[in-house]
């Protein structure tokens, strides 16, 4: 699907800021892909891009299976960026010389401009140049091809930036996507609107009504239905086919036993208030209280309550009778996660309601599988879904039952969720919840000795977790101050019977994960 008028098209070889490219691209309101290198040439030219961006990546032009791309993209008309590695492969296919680089830059360096035309276009060549950039290469341009004259340089790269004569080929040894780069914003707008003529028309409004009419043709009179679990990327998803189709949508919210203090509540008033969604409310509470009895082992809990959920899922859709479809929110993320840039076996396979459309042959309608998580929150606001849904943490489908380590128990549930509310409350006061990106309590499955009063106590320990991240794919331990981690702690311990200990975990991702199970 493809109703994009004007596209940038990354090709991906591998490198850690590829999505980067694209975030940059799109905050031009200029709609941009990102494909791994093996696309075929012949596949990319369809989508009829105005431009086309060559990423970094990881290895070297010298590596035995350096990835490389159909020459015949420089010869095709459509202007072309390279990006460090994607500048090397330019210059090589075009007879330049590609070396290790004896001088290797890492980190900012110094870039002086020789050239206001093209990617330069606006900047300054008088002092006070240099311009800030941010390079990371091993390899560098040594010499340049005949038809290429030079833009810019660098102290460890003579050809930190070039042009072609004649066609509409631009290489930068740096990373103008990273905001080290200063200029970074400048030299892409350049290529963006200057080299490929593209007009900032992708917005959030045409974005809505590209897919609404994508997704009526898709489904035609036809029923879908949607798992609804309160979070951003459901909520959204649901908003937008509703916009499409209407009562042709019928959402299920299913309460698995393992949600937070009031969240089930809280996410079906909200539902009523704000939107007009025709939701069905599931009880599961003591079906999956009693599936999750006695288990221990995480991924049996993730598959009991994965199980579960499609059986009554299942059950509830078949009362409804001949649906056909299944609204998901898959994002983008998830969507390039799932091929490597090498275009091989997926890296990582995403099911956001586990197996489900195979199990019932439902053809599956995923409109935000082109979106960014932030680019979800501007829809979901743009749709007119209140900002306190919107930026709402996430929260994962086995819910607390994974933060409980040991077996879950209507006693630890109870604790879980009083120390949870605590903490949540706390860092709202605080204006602390919107800054981070996930926070929660974990239950230890120890007991620990402590003094209360007069006497000795041997109680659990709740662990605080709260972490920064763009993407969930890394993130770090958030900088709360000691004064809130401080009253956190003491109201935990003050207020929830069978708690005398708190701690805080202060693990990154990677090597730890967000949650503990
Ligand atoms: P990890 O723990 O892998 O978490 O660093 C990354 C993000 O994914 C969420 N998460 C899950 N979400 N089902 C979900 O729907 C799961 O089984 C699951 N496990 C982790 C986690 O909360 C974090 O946002």
């Amino acid at each position: 699907m493809s109703a994009h008028s004007e596209i940038i098209v990354v090709i991906d070889f591998g490198s850690q800021t590829t999505q980067l490219i694209a975030r940059r691209v799109r905050e031009q309101k200029v709609y941009c892909e990102i494909h791994p290198y093996t696309t075929p040439f012949v596949d990319i030219e369809k989508k009829r891009p105005k431009g086309i961006i060559l990423s970094g990546s990881p290895c070297s032009v010298y590596d035995e299976d350096a990835p490389r791309i159909d020459p015949a993209v420089f010869d095709s008309g459509i202007p072309v960026l390279g990006i460090c590695y994607g500048a090397m492969l330019m210059i090589m296919e075009h007879g330049g010389r590609v070396a290790p680089a004896s001088h290797r830059e890492f980190g900012k360096t110094e870039l002086m401009v020789l050239d206001t035309s093209g990617l330069f276009a606006g900047l300054r060549i008088e002092p006070p140049q240099p311009h800030q950039v941010w390079m990371s290469h091993g390899d560098r341009m040594e010499e340049a091809p005949a038809e290429f004259e030079v833009t810019a340089t660098s102290a460890g790269s003579p050809y930190a930036a070039l042009r072609h004569r004649d066609k509409p080929l631009a290489a930068v040894q740096f990373h103008p996507e990273v905001v080290h780069t200063l200029i970074g914003v400048e030299v892409l707008r350049n290529f963006i609107f200057g080299m490929c003529g593209c007009a900032p028309s992708w917005t959030m409004q045409s974005f809505i009504s590209s897919t609404v009419a994508e997704i009526q043709e898709q489904v035609g009179g036809g029923k879908v239905i949607c798992a609804l679990s309160g979070g951003v990327d459901s909520s959204v998803t649901a908003a937008l086919v509703h916009r499409a189709i209407g009562d042709q949508l019928t959402c299920i919210y299913v309460n698995n036993g393992v949600m937070r203090t009031g969240e089930s509540e809280a996410v079906l008033r909200f539902f009523r208030e704000h939107t007009a969604l025709k939701v069905i409310d599931v009880d599961g509470v003591d079906f999956f209280l009693s599936e999750l009895s006695g288990v221990t082992d995480p991924e049996l809990k993730r598959k009991k309550i994965g199980r579960g959920f499609i059986t009554i899922f299942e059950q509830h859709a078949a009362q409804l009778g001949d649906v056909a479809y299944l609204a998901q929110g898959t994002l983008y993320p998830d969507v390039i996660e799932s091929v490597s840039f090498r275009g091989e076996a997926p890296i990582k396979t995403h099911h956001n309601v586990g197996g489900l459309p195979e199990v019932m042959k439902l053809e599956l309608i995923e409109p935000l599988r082109e979106l960014f998580k932030d680019e979800v929150r501007d829809l979901g606001l743009e749709l007119g879904l209140p900002e306190e849904a919107i930026y709402r943490h996430p929260f994962p489908g086995p819910g607390l039952a994974i933060r409980i380590i040991g077996e879950v128990t209507p006693r630890r549930l109870e604790i879980i969720r009083q120390a949870d509310a605590i903490f949540l409350e706390e860092l709202k006061t605080t204006g602390w919840y919107r800054k981070v990106w996930q926070a929660f309590t974990v239950l230890l499955p120890i007991q620990t000795v402590g003094v209360m009063g007069d006497g000795r106590s041997y109680e659990h320990v709740v662990v605080l977790r709260c972490v920064d991240s763009r993407d969930a794919m890394t993130a770090d331990w958030s900088r709360l101050p000691d004064d809130l981690l401080g009253a956190v702690a003491n109201r935990i311990i003050n207020e929830v019977r069978g708690v005398n200990r708190v701690v805080y975990d202060i693990s990154s991702k990677p090597p730890a994960t967000i949650e503990w199970e």
